[in-house]
């Protein structure tokens, strides 16, 4: 490519976006090229940011004619480098598509752009007498065109789902620059394939998500959570068990361990929350319409499992009992850069999985730290091996393969991104990656967009 030509495509997307949203200069790229974990970086060849569907458009074709791919990013947040370049891309930034609709309390719907952070979309919603159903630790960065991109999971799986179901439709730029507009929301559309169903979860590697119909549930006003002691993994899931059996306003059922614990508290200067320590931790929440405490304490009385409880339903309460879960994936990072996995295996297998991991570990590189922490009621760790040096990629794949061993996912919430790819045999077929691969080709021939996330060179 000559420079002269590269000139020509800056001068372009200046024309488009305006010169202010062309970042070329080194300094001002950085921020974006990083991941948030820093274990992901690549040089893109400039940041756009775009600010209307019609400028995204615009972007993707004047890079489709010069030929040259793109890398989408939403808040930056993503954990498996799909959203960072790896190198000489264009990185088009969603964040400038902040745009929120009304509220459609009829429909218990709302269309925003997708560089709206969870945050505020919770806050507009919650202004509405409603919520949205999935929530996470990131909400303030967290973007809802990267949400939907990843089939983000979070803490309220259990009750409402994952990204997926909350999306009701989808504004999207295909890789030719067309547009896809299908906002309606309509509970009931059997028209052909599903195309909101095909881009959530494709990484940015079908199209760019720019607007999304997002559907919305009941403001539950009243919670409670219990941070409860338990003596292993196979103790925690005899308390989820009653849990679900006897808590119908059950939100959420988290787990950590003694280890995370400790980083946690360190790094957030908690007290411990027991006078002992025991050998795992749950946090269940219920939220309803009416205070849930009762019930609550009713379940944990009449459970084995539970060794000690702290119970709390006031806003400083929650925040304080959340804190010990939420603040994990900060407490990790600011230990060092964690090699960080997504899994999920049948709740059958999680205790063999939990036991087997330190030893999976250490068999690799005996110095390394595992912390895991993670989302019980769907069988989903998140295990972060911090200290691993030069042996980041054989932890990983002994990690993987056990994983892959126990019937589980090699990515639960997180994606594939960069940083998975080359095991995504381990959990899809031969068969269904060659057709993974043909929906790529026929939507993206050149592939244009994401180039090397979620299907293996
Ligand atoms: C979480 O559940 O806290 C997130 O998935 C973030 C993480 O895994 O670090
Ligand atoms: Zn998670």
């Amino acid at each position: 490519m000559t420079e002269a030509f590269v000139t020509e495509l800056e001068d372009e997307l200046r024309a488009i976006v305006g010169p202010a949203h062309v970042l070329v200069d080194g300094d001002l790229r950085a921020p974006y090229e990083t991941d948030w974990t820093r274990r992901f970086t690549g040089s893109a060849r400039c940041v756009v940011r775009p600010g209307t569907t019609g400028e995204v458009a615009a972007v993707v074709r004047a890079c489709a004619a010069a030929g040259v791919p793109i890398v989408v990013q939403g808040g930056n947040t993503g954990l498996v480098g799909a959203g960072v370049p790896a190198g000489g891309e264009v990185l088009v930034s969603l964040t400038r598509l902040n745009r929120v609709e009304p509220v459609d309390a009829v429909e218990a719907q709302v269309t925003v752009d997708a560089g709206v952070t969870l945050e505020r979309l919770q806050t507009h919603a919650r202004a509405a007498g409603l919520d949205f159903g999935v929530d996470l630790a990131a909400r303030s960065s967290a973007t809802v065109g990267g949400m939907i991109a990843t089939n983000a999971g979070g803490i309220r799986v259990l009750r409402h789902g994952s990204m997926r179901a909350q999306v009701a439709g989808l504004e999207a730029v295909l890789a030719d620059g067309t547009v896809l507009t299908r906002l309606t929301g309509l509970a009931k559309d059997n028209t052909g394939y599903d195309m909101t169903q095909l881009l959530a979860g494709s990484e940015g590697t079908l199209a760019i998500v720019t607007r999304a119909r997002l559907r919305l549930v009941p403001l539950l006003p009243a919670r409670a959570v219990a941070l409860v002691a338990v003596a292993d993994t196979d103790a925690a899931l005899d308390l989820l068990a009653a849990a679900r059996e006897q808590l119908a306003t059950l939100s959420a059922a988290e787990i950590f361990y003694p280890d995370g614990l400790e980083l946690v508290r360190s790094y957030a200067k908690l007290p411990a929350p027991f006078g002992e320590p025991a050998g795992a931790y749950v946090v269940l929440e219920c939220a309803g319409r009416t205070d849930p405490t009762d019930a609550v304490l009713e379940m944990l009385a009449t459970s084995d499992a539970v060794i000690d409880a702290t119970v709390a339903s006031d806003r400083a309460g929650l925040d304080r009992l959340w804190s010990y879960r939420e603040a994990h994936t900060e407490a990790i990072s600011a230990a060092g850069v964690p090699t960080k996995l997504d899994v999920c295996v049948p709740l059958g297998e999680l205790s063999a999985l939990v036991t087997e991991l330190p030893g999976t570990v250490a068999a690799v590189t005996p110095t390394a730290r595992l912390i895991v922490f993670g989302h019980l009621n769907e069988g989903n760790l998140h295990l972060n091996v911090l200290d691993t040096g030069e042996h980041a990629e054989e932890v990983t794949d002994a990690v993987l393969r056990l994983v892959a061993a126990h019937r589980g996912s090699i990515s639960s919430e997180h994606g594939v991104g960069r940083a998975k790819a080359p095991w995504l045999q381990l959990s899809r077929t031969a068969e269904e990656i060659a057709a993974m691969r043909r929906i790529k080709t026929a939507l993206d021939p050149a592939g244009l967009l994401n180039p090397g996330v979620l299907l293996p060179a």
